[in-house]
């Protein structure tokens, strides 16, 4: 009997921490989504600045790292959706350059997320090529999409 309360316990002890953790996970505070949504994008500028000076010839080509620098940005454009959880906006963070309309025009900045990642995703394939004059008109698409979603989504 002791025994198999014993059991029980620690099935509900390992249950509960489980259901802690999780919710812990699941739930971080407004400032800590700021923060990763501006650190997930601090990566993506410091990656994508570097292909545009060398498609721009400010820069020495380097196959090699443009291809390391986009392989950065399409796998940040993946993780930055997670970065805009309901209740991170202006309203509840003052640190931050969003826009409450992320929020209220959901599926418009969804598609912009989109883009931006579909246009990443194809400037990392690109990249693997080497091909230069492929990779500076997709960098130019790829930079329409950044600009797209500040336009409407990011305050100046
Ligand atoms: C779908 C919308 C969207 C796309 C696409 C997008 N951004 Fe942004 N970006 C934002 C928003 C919103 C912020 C403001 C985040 C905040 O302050 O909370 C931001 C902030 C930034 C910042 C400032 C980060 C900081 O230090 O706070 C940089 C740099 C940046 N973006 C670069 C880029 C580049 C480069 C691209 C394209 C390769 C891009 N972004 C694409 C929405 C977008």
């Amino acid at each position: 009997m002791n025994k198999l309360l014993g059991a029980i316990g620690l099935a509900g002890g390992i249950l509960g921490l489980n259901f802690l953790t999780t919710v812990q996970a699941a739930d971080p505070k407004p400032e800590e989504v700021v923060a990763y949504r501006q650190s997930v994008y601090t990566v993506i500028g410091w990656n994508f600045k570097p292909i545009g000076a060398m498609v721009k010839g400010e820069m020495p080509f380097d196959a090699a790292a443009v291809a390391r620098h986009a392989q950065y940005v399409e796998m940040m454009s993946k993780a930055a959706p997670e970065g805009f959880r309901k209740g991170s906006g202006p309203d509840v963070v003052k640190k931050t350059e969003a826009k409450p309309e992320i929020w209220t025009k959901w599926s418009e900045f969804e598609t912009k997320m989109n883009d931006f990642q579909q246009e990443s995703t194809k400037l990392a394939e690109v990249a693997k090529t080497g091909d230069e004059k492929a990779i500076k008109a997709q960098f130019g698409k790829t930079a329409e999409t950044c600009k797209a979603c500040h336009k409407e989504f990011r305050t100046d």
